[in-house]
């Protein structure tokens, strides 16, 4: 039923209700039913059917509403995304392919192709660059996502992942949707993003493991290679801030975390337990 449907059956019901009864009994109840109680019955009538009627039609008026509402507010999440991918694109990674071009003119003006640290300044360039695009198209992607299951949006992450850098990845997820809030999902997805990126560029493999399973108090997540290893000298020595970043949002969280070597693989480890 429409809105205006409604609103009007509301309004009718009420005096139908009177100008029906009042004709009953006028033209046809007046032996049976004496005036005095005629005129008590006809509020408790219309305080019945209002009961029955009008409230359910108030009850459809409000879902209306909240329909509405909801409506609204996802299509001011998409204006906001939309702007954010906007000047994101228009700033940031027009800014950074500036950068590129004018770091790869000062490179061929001073010969510096085969200096490695000139060479190292250029592929974290090429990552920022590439990772504010990833931001961008998930700004514009997960928008129209929204509607799937998580568990089909780490899928889709994951393709994406494997067509853009080339490595093989086996996925074994088994965390229930329901099992993470929002705020979880968004940050387990950084997490294991960051955790993917670190195996491509300091494990020399293309091969990575990623699982995820419900335990008795939470679930755990594991990112696993078999590339050459970790160890807690080469993580203090370095100056990434990446497994910084994924222990902080763990503690945030409140979940734990840990990264080493166990027979011959390089596991980290998110694991939520609760209490
Ligand atoms: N899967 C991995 N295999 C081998 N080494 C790793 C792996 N993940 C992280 N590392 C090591 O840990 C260091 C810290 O990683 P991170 O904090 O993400 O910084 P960044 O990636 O910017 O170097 C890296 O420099 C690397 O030496
Ligand atoms: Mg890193």
């Amino acid at each position: 039923m429409k809105y205006n449907q409604i609103k009007w059956l509301i309004l009718i019901i009420p005096t139908l209700t009177i100008a029906l009864w009042e004709y009953t009994r006028h033209a046809f109840l007046l032996p049976y039913i004496s005036m005095e109680a005629g005129n008590i019955l006809s509020p408790i009538l219309v305080f019945v059917i209002t009961l029955i009627f009008v409230r359910h039609l108030f009850h459809l008026l409000e879902k209306i509403q909240e329909e509405l509402r909801t409506e609204k507010a996802k299509k001011m999440v998409l204006v906001e995304r939309e702007k954010l991918a906007r000047e994101l694109h228009d700033g940031i990674a027009q800014s950074l392919f500036l950068l590129s071009v004018k770091m790869n003119k000062l490179g061929r003006k001073h010969d510096l192709d085969h200096d490695p640290e000139f060479q190292k300044a250029l592929q974290t360039m090429q990552h920022v660059h590439s990772d504010t695009r990833q931001a961008i198209s998930n700004l514009k992607y997960e928008s129209n996502e929204e509607l799937f299951s998580w568990t089909d949006s780490i899928q889709h992450n994951i393709t994406e992942l494997e067509n853009t850098h080339s490595v093989s990845i086996d996925l074994d997820w088994h965390i229930h949707e329901n099992s993470l809030s929002p705020k979880e999902k968004v940050e387990l997805m950084a997490c294991i993003k960051e955790a993917f990126i670190n195996v491509i560029k300091h494990a020399g493999t293309d091969h990575v493991w990623i699982e995820g399973k419900e335990t008795k108090k939470g679930w755990i997540c594991l990112i696993k290679d078999q590339g050459i290893g970790i160890n807690q000298q080469t993580i203090e020595e370095s100056r990434g801030f990446g497994l910084r970043i994924i222990q902080d949002r763990a503690r945030e969280m409140g979940w734990s975390f840990s990264i080493g070597r166990i027979h011959e693989e390089t596991i980290m480890e998110i694991k939520k337990e609760m209490a």
